[in-house]
């Protein structure tokens, strides 16, 4: 980490590292349980499964845009930002370990809601991106980074990060098709990319370079 991703690191503990972590995961889950409490039931489990979808979403984008933000427009909040981009990263996990338990949850107890509304065909497309997800989170450590060694982790990290993305831009984009409300999420999904093609340091998609 360089000095200039240090400076500035006089915040409370629950803000920065490992805190914040812990701070994430316990606001997500919180949310959660309201979101479903809110009205209970198979309403109650969508509510949950769209907040952390949502939630998810914002986290993503953090940790996906730290690196190009900070170059952009060096700041307190970028260098927050940049400075806990795993933490951001490791949070976007927690929120769709959320999601995949709320969607589980429709599955188990209304299967013919969780059929209409297309769960099984989100199957093959929703479970590589688990996958990538669970890569990531479990690589997201000193020690588990280093087993796979500095030139992996990018390739996975890299990688990973615009599966991710892509999976945003089909999940809200078909939705996008249909309701005017979904379109502010995707103008932020094409705004990351944007400002992350320009101005990161590791912009593209790694098995396109050589
Ligand atoms: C096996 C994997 C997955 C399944 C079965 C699944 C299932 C679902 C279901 C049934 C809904 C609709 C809830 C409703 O309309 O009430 C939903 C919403 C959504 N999911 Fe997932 N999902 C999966 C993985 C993912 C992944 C990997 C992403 C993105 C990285 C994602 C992003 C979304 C988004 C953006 C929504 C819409 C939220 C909203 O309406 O605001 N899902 N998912």
């Amino acid at each position: 980490m360089s000095n200039e991703t240090k400076r500035g690191s006089a915040l409370p503990s629950a803000q920065e590292g490992w805190p914040l972590l812990a701070t994430l995961a316990a606001i997500l889950t919180v949310a959660a349980l309201a979101a479903f409490a809110s009205t209970g039931g198979s309403d109650g489990i969508r509510m949950a499964i769209r907040l952390t979808a949502r939630t998810s979403l914002a986290l993503f984008l953090l940790a996906f845009t730290a690196s190009a933000l900070f170059r952009v427009c060096p700041n307190p909040w970028t260098r927050w930002q940049l400075r806990n981009r795993r933490q951001l990263g490791l949070g976007f996990a927690v929120s769709h370990l959320l999601h995949a338990i709320a969607i589980i949850a429709l599955a188990v107890t209304d299967p013919k809601l969780f059929a209409d509304l297309g769960g099984p065909n989100m199957l093959p497309g929703g479970g590589s991106a688990y996958l990538v997800i669970a890569a990531m989170a479990a690589t997201s450590f000193d020690r588990t980074a280093a087993l796979i060694g500095p030139v992996a982790w990018r390739r996975l990290h890299l990688f990973g990060a615009w599966y991710i993305w892509l999976s945003f831009m089909i999940a809200f984009g078909m939705r996008a098709r249909l309701d005017m409300a979904y379109w502010p999420f995707m103008a932020a999904l094409l705004g990351a990319c944007a400002l992350r093609l320009i101005f990161s340091k590791s912009p593209s998609f790694p098995l396109l370079r050589r």
